[in-house]
């Protein structure tokens, strides 16, 4: 059984289309939606979680329909939402048990325990949560999450606001859960994250699927180096045989060559010839950034040069 399917999955607030047609097979794996602000992320988990009815199409979370199967659905899964969802004022034992009992579980005390000790809050259980530090509170709900042993957790922005330690070890957990067994259904907007930690991503922009695959095949569709310039002045997006402009971000302009160390040079002159000045000029291996820059991209169109023009260009200046 698949742990997650859609097909045509869209949702309309009002006039707004925030998910638009989402097709997905999510199976046994650690898989990421990835977007910007406002492309749709939470959207998508609250219908696939039962918590919002799609407008059109159809969800599956473990074999059952999420809008007319909910009371099933539910027994399957485990949904941390992106913002807090632990009562401070009790243990952190206190707020795992009392999930055990709404879950319905044969025995609270014990599966709580066992939750505690995998999310590794056995030894402060008994303190309240609102001495906790984000990094433990998010563990704290993790571990609600799992005390039914769901077999697909959902998990909404799960390292938002945590240090780089605590979200290494949120990484680190969601992993072991993943070997476990388990299917992870995560959203973020870290790209960096989802590259290390997922077996696969899907780019999410305005609703739809720009880009879904392993991350490294992802990063396999640009070329081996991406190219970045920090300019101002009158940006005008240039293009030159062997190099492909990716797209800008404000006054950060992005190109992916297979030779980086050659196209740098002729990056710079192009740009200066075209009346730009170059502040900075950097070279890095391609990143899911570089990629989301690709696939959402600019909707700049690039003037481009083969060698012959761009050898006039330079003759001109
Ligand atoms: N209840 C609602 N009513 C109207 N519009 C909504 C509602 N919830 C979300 N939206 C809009 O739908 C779009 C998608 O929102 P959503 O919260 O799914 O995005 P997101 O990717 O989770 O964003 P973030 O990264 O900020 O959490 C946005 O344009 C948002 O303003
Ligand atoms: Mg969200």
């Amino acid at each position: 059984m698949t742990a997650i399917e859609t097909h045509d999955l869209t949702k309309y607030y009002g006039d707004l289309c925030a998910i638009d047609h989402l097709t997905l097979s999510v199976d046994n794996e650690i898989f990421a939606l990835l977007g910007p602000n406002g492309s749709g992320k939470t959207t998508t988990v609250l219908m696939l979680t039962t918590l919002l009815r799609p407008t059109e199409g159809t969800a599956t979370v473990h074999g059952y329909d999420c809008a007319t199967e909910g009371e099933k659905v539910r027994k399957h899964l485990s949904y941390v939402p992106q913002d807090m969802a632990v009562d401070i004022r009790l243990t952190g034992r206190e707020n795992v048990i009392f999930f055990a009992k709404l879950y319905g579980v044969p025995d609270p005390r014990r599966q709580a325990e066992e939750a505690l000790e995998i999310m590794e809050l056995a030894d402060r259980a008994d303190d309240l949560v609102k001495t906790y530090s984000g990094g433990m509170r998010r563990r704290l709900e993790l571990a609600q999450a799992l005390v039914h042993n769901p077999a697909v957790l959902f998990l909404d922005e799960p390292t938002l606001g945590l240090d780089v330690a605590a979200r290494k070890k949120i990484w680190e957990h969601i992993q072991e859960l993943r070997g476990r067994g388990m299917t992870i259904f995560v959203t973020t907007h870290y790209m960096d994250e989802a590259d290390k930690y997922c077996d696969r991503v899907a780019i999410i922009s305005r609703g739809s699927i720009r880009a879904i695959g392993e991350p490294k095949a992802l990063k396999a569709q640009l070329m081996k180096d991406v190219i970045t310039a920090i300019i101002s002045g009158e940006y005008s997006p240039v293009e030159l045989s062997g190099i492909r402009y990716l797209g800008r971000k404000e006054n950060e302009v992005t190109f992916t060559a297979e030779n980086g160390r050659e196209a740098l040079p002729l990056i710079a002159e192009s740009l200066s010839a075209l009346g730009m000045k170059v502040h900075s000029l950097s070279l890095h291996e391609p990143t899911l950034d570089d990629v989301f820059l690709n696939v959402v991209g600019s909707s700049d169109e690039p003037r481009s040069f083969n060698d012959k023009q761009f050898r006039v260009m330079l003759r001109r200046r």
